[in-house]
């Protein structure tokens, strides 16, 4: 795919997440030194920061092979034991969307995640018998959107737990820089900080928007992308300076508008936009949470006064929005 392009395959070409880099880098060479297996590692964040990318960095780095697969494709205990028995020595074996297991699922890889061992169901009736077998020692790399969706027990088997945070403009500039010379697009360094600033923290999203620039760039201009052509197509693309897109609007707007401001439950929230619960909660809010425009508290979401002002509209006197 054209994201696979872009992606960073090693720690020395991956740009950002410092905090989290560090620790995995000390934990890797440790285990490498060992020859052992790393242990096994949650990372969880928002979408498109960068989850599957680091699992393939944590392969290449141990120098393993990578499985890939996810929460929702393993129906059965049959589909987990198939994958878990053709791991190589110190393999990762990635789930993507994790917390979305079927508790069958789960309970074959709580002894696998332990003791690299499986026990399985071999034939039917009375002559059904339980066969344990034994595993390579593997490294699981599960991902998912929040942490506290997960069981219990899963959560604590994981001996490295690592959360991803958005990142700052500066991080996003390098990034779509970088992506832009792999896709022998001419950018400057204005046109990159115009795309940084405005792909709401996120490295899927500024590389998005970098190929669509590119095309606006290419077809109203000479291809060059700097700011004005860059602030051109953004505008075209719906991303306002603030770089909050159409649904970021419509939430905000939905708030303001339909909620007086809030408090509103985030149920009756999605059926005014005729959006999914967790797409609101996984993809839309933490942005506009982060950034300070919206308010989760116990009561339901709140639009802040940087919302209002955001929308051209005066906020209510903060004696009427106080809790
Ligand atoms: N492309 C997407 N995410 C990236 C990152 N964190 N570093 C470098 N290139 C990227």
């Amino acid at each position: 795919s054209v994201e696979r392009a872009l992606r960073p395959r090693a720690f020395h070409e991956y740009i950002g997440q410092q905090r989290v880099r560090e620790q995995l880098e000390i934990f890797i060479a440790a285990a490498r030194n060992r020859s052992e297996a790393l242990d096994h590692v949650l990372l969880f964040g928002p979408p498109g920061l960068g989850k599957t990318t680091l699992a393939h960095i944590i392969a290449n780095e141990m120098g393993v092979q990578m499985r890939q697969t996810s929460g929702p494709v393993l129906e059965r205990a049959g589909d987990l034991a198939a994958l878990l028995t053709n791991l190589e020595k110190n393999d990762v074996l990635f789930i993507d969307e994790i917390h979305r297991l079927s508790p069958v699922v789960e309970e074959i890889l709580y002894p696998a995640l332990e003791d690299f061992q499986i026990d399985i169901l071999i034939g039917e009736g009375p002559s059904a018998r339980s066969v344990k077998i034994d595993l390579q020692p593997f490294t699981l790399v599960g991902a998912t959107t929040r942490a506290g969706m997960l069981t219990n027990p899963l959560r604590d088997r994981f001996g490295i737990v690592s959360r991803l945070e958005f990142y700052s403009a500066e991080d996003l500039m390098h990034i779509v820089a970088r992506s832009a010379h792999l896709l022998n697009a001419g950018l400057t360094e204005e046109g990159a900080i115009e795309i940084a600033k405005r792909a709401r923290g996120t490295p899927r999203i500024a590389n998005r928007l970098l190929r669509r620039v590119r095309d606006y760039a290419e077809v109203k201009s000479d291809g060059r992308i700097d700011a004005s052509i860059a602030a051109a197509a953004l505008a075209m693309l719906e991303v306002d300076p603030q770089g909050l897109d159409l649904m970021d609007r419509k939430l905000l707007e939905a708030i303001i508008h339909k909620f007086d401001g809030g408090p509103v439950g985030v149920d009756s929230l999605a059926a005014a936009i005729g959006e999914e619960r967790d797409t609101i909660e996984d993809v839309i809010e933490p942005y506009l949470i982060q950034q300070g425009y919206l308010q989760r508290t116990s009561r339901g979401r709140i639009a802040t006064q940087t919302t209002w002002r955001h929308l051209g509209l005066t906020p209510p006197s903060a004696a009427d929005s106080a809790e």
